[in-house]
């Protein structure tokens, strides 16, 4: 196999597949660099939520997320790619350079490639009919290929995780610097980024597992019975940035599994950025063994509910430093 550079259109194709990517509160903290010798990935730190993410964490995860769907992409295109992750020590915004080989794809990354434009995160209820256990394997299958774990939590252990997402809803509705967040990436009219009204459902009713809050939610919910939603935890056994970012692979890859199975899915890391609440979920569901990176809601959408519109992306040659 000869180690080669795809071309420039190319590129700008991959590129725009891995825009596609999800991310917190739509911030698209990424940039990318095409060189001679690989395309780096930069972390857009100017998009740092600082009070939803303190510590950063949902920013590089979600541009793991987009290197995910741009060697995905790039797979798609007859490129096998290798990374080097966090490669300069002196810079810690630069978060991976990809490399590129000639091969074929796999039938598993054209499955992925054709799932990146038919994902949406979907905030609704979903049916209580079960997520099959054959399903669950295989979305744990593809997170392990990047050093995660998926745990599901089964029902009886469902307050363990309700407990900490309350704490941090209620903590959050009272902290002024997340409720302006929340306002400036949310809301009716996002053009290029953010989360638009028409994909925030109401806020959850009393006693339902609380799930973040956007602004001037207009999404209907289809279903008038309780979520039949079905809750991973994605763990890893490190919490560097290097393990991070392949959580965030790792959560690509999950939710273009699940698409591409028919599964609806939803991220949620609201009380990840809440200290005691994080550790709390780590004790609790993962018994401290692994640090939790994000929960995804898995699930069946209701037949008659209408396709959500997919959210707004910022133009690939904004994000792009030639
Ligand atoms: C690291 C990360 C954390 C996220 N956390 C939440 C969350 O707490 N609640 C939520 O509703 N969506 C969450 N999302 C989903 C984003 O809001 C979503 O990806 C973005 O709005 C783009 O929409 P799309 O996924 O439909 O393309 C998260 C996404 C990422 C990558």
């Amino acid at each position: 196999m000869l180690s080669a550079i795809p071309d420039r259109e190319t590129i700008d194709i991959a590129l725009g597949l891995a825009v596609r990517a999800p991310s917190v509160h739509n911030t698209q903290p990424w940039r990318w660099r095409p060189t001679a010798t690989g395309i780096q990935l930069f972390a857009d730190t100017g998009r740092h939520l600082t009070a939803t993410d303190p510590f950063q964490r949902s920013l590089i995860i979600s541009c793991g997320a987009a290197l995910h769907h741009l060697r995905i992409g790039l797979a798609a295109l007859n490129w096998s790619t290798s990374v080097d992750y966090c490669p300069d020590p002196t810079d810690p915004s630069h978060l991976a350079t990809v490399h590129t080989t000639r091969q074929r794809p796999s039938d598993t990354q054209i499955e992925q490639a054709a799932a990146i434009l038919l994902r949406r995160t979907d905030r609704r209820r979903y049916l209580t009919q079960p997520v099959p256990a054959g399903h669950i394997r295989s979305l744990a299958g593809r997170v392990s290929a990047f050093g995660a774990a998926v745990r599901q939590v089964p029902d009886l252990l469902l307050p363990h995780l309700a407990d900490p997402m309350r704490r941090a809803a209620t903590l959050h509705t009272t902290d002024r610097d997340y409720q302006a967040e929340i306002a400036r990436w949310s809301g009716p009219d996002r053009a290029t980024d953010g989360v638009p009204s028409r994909n925030a459902p109401a806020p959850r009713r009393v006693g339902e597992i609380p799930v973040r809050s956007f602004a001037q939610p207009t999404l209907i919910d289809t279903i008038d019975q309780p979520d039949g939603a079905q809750w991973l935890v994605v763990g890893t056994p490190r919490d560097d940035r290097r393990a991070q970012v392949r959580a965030g692979e790792a959560i690509s890859a999950l939710l273009l599994t699940a698409t591409g199975l028919g599964l609806a899915t939803s991220l949620q890391t609201e009380p990840l950025g809440v200290l005691d609440a994080r550790q709390e979920i780590r004790t609790r569901l993962l018994h401290d063994c692994a640090y939790p990176q994000a929960m995804v809601r898995v699930g069946w959408s209701a037949g008659h509910a209408a396709p959500l519109a997919e959210t707004p992306r910022r133009p690939v040659q904004e994000v792009l430093e030639v």
